[in-house]
């Protein structure tokens, strides 16, 4: 097969070829620590000495020294010629590759001009007393940091650049698909006038695009290339040229929003920066992070929409499984504003006081709910409860103990609703009688609880004497059954024979039962969720008054009057009291 290789399809298949999976197919890797190792297939050994790194995407061999990326491996591996092993690995991923076009030979050739523009505009920005460089000496950039960069200034002629490339007898169509001129009445004009030029640079080295930035009022303040042929804003970012080897060597990435603050993080010494070009993060722009770190301090303007991008990108990195922290800017509205008042220092402090995924998540509804009021803890724990519902048990049960100690809710209550008790659909829920526990007795659904129960006891039959001794420990009908059944099969020390139990059971009851099977996953924590199954038990009066507090304030949002709130709300705050003491 005869095919181009361009910039798209190598950084494309680096970025959807894990080196993990490509290797993994040939050699059998075992996980060590936060490498994959194996026997190396390039020399005779015995004992692995081959190792693999998923964050870095590089292999290496310490016995024979091979050691390459995952297309190197492909080349090497099955002795193809770089083109062949794209062609081959492009196959396996399903990633297109159009065979030779002139639309190839196109590429290089836009690249070509951008470079040149580059040149252009970087030779205006060194001339002496320029105003671009002024600008840029007054916002503290050292001239060694603006030449790394490469920006440069678009004077305010209207033709300067036009008439440069003219005289080169540059197509003035790829121009205009540069979006460096403009045409207009049948004259061409410079689409960057008294503008800071950014040069936007791929890892490959090619200028693709440029930001321009208004040295007056002029608007827009920020005047990007147009997307085109090599410029796709999505699948870049900028400065990673510059800073992926910092980014690798320090293993996390600082993720801004400006390009001025990329450029002064990278002034006051702090390198591992790149900045996502004014877009809302994407899925592309996170792998390619991902060939660098899975490290991800995201640290956005301090404002509203600064907040909301954080949201959104912090999403999209945790879905690509990387590792995002939020940085706050405690003094000036950006990083760069922050970073020349304070320092690198101070940064490098608000770096290690970045809060993780879940933990901004939580701060946000705590600025958002008055926790001062019950209101406001319930309407946090609700909001908290849907994030911790994402996580792993283990996760989930680290926040639950934070979350509580926080709102002075229990424990066991978050829980509950972090463990869906509160999920069911509103009209499946009962108004349960609770001032008499005689009256709890009949219709009512099994709950997690005996839920729990029962799945500690499939897993442990040693829990059998432990729940014996248990005062009403199942109170639906179904939980009765399955217990009475459970003990009825089941002699001292043997464990639950799962076979016999489903054959002894009637139908609603084996359903149930295989429910529990499937959907109940106690993570290896039986004993403490027997403990907390058996304090609820012992609470259960209070919890469901509770439920039905709860459930009857978030009907009451509207259609009943402040008062009836207010009054559920004092009884539901007694009754938190009462269980909190309770707990003690
Ligand atoms: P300074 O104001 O010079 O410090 O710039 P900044 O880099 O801090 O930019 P700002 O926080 O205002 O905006 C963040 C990023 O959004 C910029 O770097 C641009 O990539 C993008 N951006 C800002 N304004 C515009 C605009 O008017 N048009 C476009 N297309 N992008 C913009
Ligand atoms: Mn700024």
């Amino acid at each position: 097969m005869s095919i181009a290789i361009n910039d798209n399809i190598v950084d494309e298949i680096k970025s959807r070829c894990n080196i993990v999976d490509v290797i993994g197919q040939v050699v059998p890797l075992k996980k060590t620590g936060s490498n994959h190792k194996g026997v190396c297939p390039f020399h005779n050994e015995k004992t692995p000495s081959f190792v693999v790194s998923e964050t870095k995407q590089i292999y290496t061999c310490f016995g024979c020294g091979a050691t390459g990326d995952a297309i190197e491996f492909v080349e090497k591996y099955y002795n193809l010629e770089f083109k062949e092993a794209i062609g081959k690995m492009a196959a396996q991923y399903g990633i297109e590759i159009k065979s030779a076009s002139p639309s190839d030979g196109k590429r290089e050739e836009l690249y070509e001009i951008n470079r040149e523009a580059a040149t252009f505009f970087y030779k205006a920005f060194i001339k002496s007393n320029n105003i671009g460089y002024n600008y840029m000496k007054k916002r503290g950039i050292d001239i060694a940091t603006l030449k790394k960069f490469g920006v440069g200034y678009a004077d305010s002629e209207w033709d300067s650049l036009y008439n440069y490339f003219k005289a080169k007898g540059t197509d003035v169509k790829l121009l205009i698909e540069l979006g460096l001129v403009s045409e207009s009445k049948g004259k061409y004009f410079d689409k960057y006038r008294n503008r800071i030029m950014f040069p936007i640079i791929n890892t490959r080295g090619k200028i693709i695009g440029f930001g321009g930035r208004a040295i007056g009022d002029d608007q827009p303040k920020y005047l990007n290339s147009p997307e085109s042929k090599v410029f796709m804003k999505k699948n870049n970012l900028y400065g990673i040229n510059l800073t992926r080897q910092d980014i690798d060597k320090e293993d996390y990435a600082i993720l801004v929003e400006g390009y001025m603050d990329a450029i002064s993080l990278y002034e006051s010494g702090i390198r591992n920066v790149c900045a996502s070009l004014g877009t809302a993060l994407t899925e592309n722009q996170a792998k390619l992070l991902k060939r660098y770190t899975n490290n991800i301090v995201l640290s956005y303007d301090a404002d509203v929409a600064g907040q909301a991008a954080s949201l959104r990108g912090m999403d999209i990195l945790y879905k690509e499984n990387c590792k995002v922290k939020v940085l706050q800017v405690s003094d000036g509205k950006d990083p760069d504003e922050f970073v020349r008042k304070k320092g690198k220092e101070a940064f490098i402090r608000l770096v290690k006081e970045a809060l993780p995924y879940v933990d901004y998540k939580i701060y946000l509804l705590k600025n958002k709910y008055d926790m001062n009021t019950t209101e406001g803890s319930i309407d946090l724990l609700k909001e908290s409860a849907k994030i911790l519902k994402g996580l792993t048990p283990i996760e989930a049960e680290a926040y639950i103990k934070k979350l509580a100690k926080d709102t002075k809710i229990s424990e066991s209550a978050i829980r509950f609703e972090v463990n869906g008790l509160n999920d069911e659909p509103v009209h499946q829920r009962q108004q349960y009688e609770y001032e008499n526990e005689n009256s709890v007795k009949e219709l009512l659904p099994i709950d997690m609880i005996e839920k729990n129960i029962i799945k500690i006891l499939l897993l442990k039959s040693s829990y059998i004497n432990k729940v014996k001794i248990l005062e009403n420990p199942f109170l639906s009908e179904s939980g009765k059954k399955i217990f009475n059944m459970i003990v009825s099969i089941t002699r001292d020390i043997e464990e639950v024979d799962i076979r016999k139990l489903q054959d002894s059971l009637e139908e609603r009851e084996r359903n149930i039962l295989n429910d529990i099977m499937e959907n109940i996953h106690l993570g290896g924590k039986e004993e403490m969720i027997f403990n907390d199954c058996v304090h609820n038990i012992n609470n259960r009066i209070v919890i469901r008054k509770e439920r039905d507090l709860i459930f009857r304030l978030s009907m009451a949002d509207e259609e009943e009057n402040i008062e009836k709130i207010n009054e559920i709300t004092k009884e539901l705050m007694e009754l938190q009291k009462l269980k909190n003491v309770d707990r003690r």
